[in-house]
C-alpha cells in the first residue's frame, strides 16, 4: 500500500524538541577515483526528509558516480553514506533498496518486451515476501500477492498519469512516457527516497513541465527526491535545495535563489549565462 508520509520541508527541519531534524541521507567525505581520474573529491552534504534536493554540475562533474555510490552500485574509496542515521556504505544495492531507497537511471532501463504495467510490477515485487520466482509458481498466497502487486502498480501508474496505457507494450510509449514508467516503477517499491538521474533528458517542453508537477506531487506526499538534472528551469522551479559539483568537488550548496546568483556557479555555467545552461 502507498504510505502517506509526513512532509517535512527543508525550511521545517527543526524537530519537535527544538534541535535540527536528522538528515534522511548524509554524504560525508566521499572520494572516488576511476584509475587516475578523481571523480569525487571529499564530497559532503545532507538530504533532509521531505524535500527535493537537486545535484547539478557540468558533464563529468561526478553526479552519476555519486548516485551509484549512494545506491550501492559503487563502493567509494573513502567516505561514508548514512541513511536515517545508519551507515549503508558498501551495502549491496538490493539491501539499500529494501531500506527504502529507489532510483531511476540516466539511460532508461525498462524491460522492452513487457507491458507498461508489468514493468511497474517489477518495482512492487521488490517489496513482496514471495518475490517474482515464487509468483510464477502460482501458490494461493502468491496469487493473492500477485493481485495486490497489480493493484499497487496500477495505482502508481495513476500517480504518473499513465493508467490508460497499462496494457500496452512499453516500447510503443513516447520517450517522456517511458521516463514516467521508470518513475512509477521506483514508486512501486514504496521508497522513502527516490534518486532521479536526468529524468527530463530527451523530454519536450510539455513533458518536462508535466514531469515537474509529478515530482512535486510525489514530494508533497512525503517521498524525498534527490534529483540530478541539466534542465535548469526545471531544477530552479521544483528544488527546495541544490548542491553543485564541478570536477568532483562540492562548490556550492543553497536554496535555488542563492544558487542562481552564486558567482562560482555562474562562472562554472558558461561564464555567466546561468539561465541558458541547460543541455
Ligand atoms: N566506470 C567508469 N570508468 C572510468 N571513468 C568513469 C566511469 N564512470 C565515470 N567515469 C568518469 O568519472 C567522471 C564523472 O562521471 P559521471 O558519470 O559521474 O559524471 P556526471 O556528472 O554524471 O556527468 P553527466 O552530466 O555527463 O552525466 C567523468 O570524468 C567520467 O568520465
Ligand atoms: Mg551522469
Amino acid at each position: 500500500m502507498w504510505k502517506f508520509r509526513f512532509m517535512v520541508t527543508e525550511s521545517k527541519t527543526e524537530s519537535t524538541f527544538g534541535g535540527p531534524a536528522q538528515p534522511l541521507i548524509s554524504v560525508s567525505g566521499v572520494r572516488h577515483s576511476f584509475g587516475g581520474l578523481l571523480a569525487l573529491d571529499n564530497v559532503s552534504f545532507d538530504v533532509q526528509p521531505g524535500c527535493i534536493k537537486a545535484v547539478i554540475g557540468p558533464n563529468g562533474a561526478g553526479k552519476t558516480t555519486l548516485f551509484n555510490i549512494i545506491s550501492g552500485l559503487i563502493k567509494p574509496d573513502e567516505g561514508q553514506i548514512t541513511f536515517r542515521g545508519k551507515p549503508i556504505t558498501g551495502l549491496p544495492p538490493h539491501r539499500i533498496g529494501k531500506l527504502g531507497l529507489s532510483r531511476t537511471f540516466q539511460n532508461l532501463s525498462l524491460f522492452e518486451n513487457m507491458t507498461v504495467l508489468e514493468n511497474v510490477m517489477v518495482g512492487a515485487h521488490r517489496r513482496s515476501r514471495s518475490g517474482i520466482l515464487a509468483a510464477v509458481l502460482h501458490f494461493p498466497r502468491q496469487r493473492r500477492e500477485e493481485r495486490e502487486t497489480r493493484e499497487i502498480a496500477l495505482r502508481h501508474l495513476e500517480d504518473v498519469g499513465l493508467e490508460d496505457r497499462a496494457d500496452l507494450p512499453v516500447g510503443v510509449l513516447s520517450f517522456g512516457q517511458r521516463r514516467l514508467v521508470e518513475l512509477a516503477r521506483a514508486l512501486a517499491s514504496d521508497p522513502e527516497v527516490i534518486l532521479l538521474d536526468e529524468p527530463a533528458s530527451g523530454l519536450n517542453t510539455w513533458e518536462t513541465i508535466n514531469l515537474g508537477k509529478v515530482i512535486t506531487q510525489i514530494r508533497d506526499r512525503g517521498v524525498t527526491m534527490l534529483l540530478v538534472e541539466h534542465d535548469m528551469s526545471l531544477v530552479m522551479d521544483i528544488s527546495d535545495h541544490i548542491v553543485v559539483l564541478n570536477f568532483g568537488e562540492h562548490v556550492a550548496e543553497d536554496v535555488p535563489e542563492a544558487i542562481r546568483s552564486n558567482k562560482n556557479v555562474i562562472t562554472i555555467y558558461l561564464g555567466g549565462d546561468f539561465d541558458s545552461a541547460s543541455d
